[in-house]
């Protein structure tokens, strides 16, 4: 039996596409530790964005820096002004133009966590799975007496950072299945142990906007890129509309 190319062709993609999707799944699966949920950031939401970040200085900005990322830009690309971003936002002794530190020190960090509290400029690029891991760790935490500080999480195993949202979100229990044949245990489910300030939906959004804060910090340029490409379609558009104008013209007599 003969073969068309096309058919061969079409053949090896097929092949070539499974492969892959068989080589990354098992990867993107061990880098997460489960199933990511998806985020729904938007970096065109700047209420999104405004909320994260101040989500993210109240909770996280006392361990956590942002190297990278200067309170000034801050104010300029989330549309706040100085005064806004220093009263609400600079809880550091940081001025206006320099970059974010952590609020405390980070060998402080060392002693009570076991681990410094690493800069989150680039984490947002540096996870499989970008906002979307992030979102997802921050609604994994679960009580687990075992560890030093009493949290565990199922996105990252063994994490020294305790849940810094717990009195929004309440606290978590994790059910798990017995392994089978001996093997570890898989996790089933979270229960809520303890309600939270926040119904789940709500924790949902709070997840959402500092996982949207932490994408527009690792690469603040797109937000940039997002708004010229606006114009960049809508020139294109009108550039479209004025050459079929001039073809009107040129072609009226013709006829
Ligand atoms: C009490 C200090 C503390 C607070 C508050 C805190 N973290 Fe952490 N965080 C840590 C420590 C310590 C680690 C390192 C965990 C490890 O490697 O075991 C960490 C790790 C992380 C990581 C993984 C970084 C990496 O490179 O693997 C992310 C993401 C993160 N934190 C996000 C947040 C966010 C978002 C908040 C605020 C909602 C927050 N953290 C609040 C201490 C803290």
């Amino acid at each position: 039996m003969t073969e068309t190319i096309m058919q061969q062709t079409r053949r090896s993609i097929v092949g070539f596409v499974l492969g892959l999707a068989a080589v990354l799944a098992p990867a993107a699966m061990a880098a997460g530790g489960g199933a990511l949920q998806a985020s729904n950031t938007s970096l065109s939401d700047q209420g999104s964005l405004q909320n994260g970040a101040k989500l993210f200085f109240n909770y996280c900005s006392g361990c956590h820096s942002l190297k990278l990322m200067r309170y000034s830009r801050i104010a300029e690309d989330l549309g706040l002004t100085e005064e806004q971003v220093m009263q609400n936002l600079n809880f550091s002794t940081a001025k206006f133009g320099e970059q974010v530190p952590p609020s405390m020190n980070p060998k402080d960090g060392d002693a009570w966590f076991g681990k410094a509290a690493p800069d989150l400029s680039l984490v947002a690029r540096a996870k499989a799975g970008g906002p979307d891991w992030i979102y997802t760790y921050l609604k994994s935490f679960y009580l687990d007496p075992s560890r030093p500080l009493g949290w565990n999480n199922t996105t990252f195993p063994n994490a020294s950072m305790p849940n810094p949202l717990w009195e929004l979100q309440g606290i978590q229990t994790a059910v798990f299945k017995p392994g089978v044949d001996g093997g570890d245990p898989a996790f089933e489910r979270f229960e809520l142990h303890q309600p939270g300030t926040l119904s789940p939906a709500e924790f949902d959004t709070v997840a959402r906007d500092i996982s949207n804060f932490l994408r527009y910090a690792a690469e603040p340029a797109a937000l940039q890129r997002h708004a010229i490409g606006v114009w960049v379609i809508l020139f294109l558009a009108f550039f479209t509309f004025l050459a079929w104008l001039l073809k009107q013209e040129y072609w009226k007599d013709v006829h």
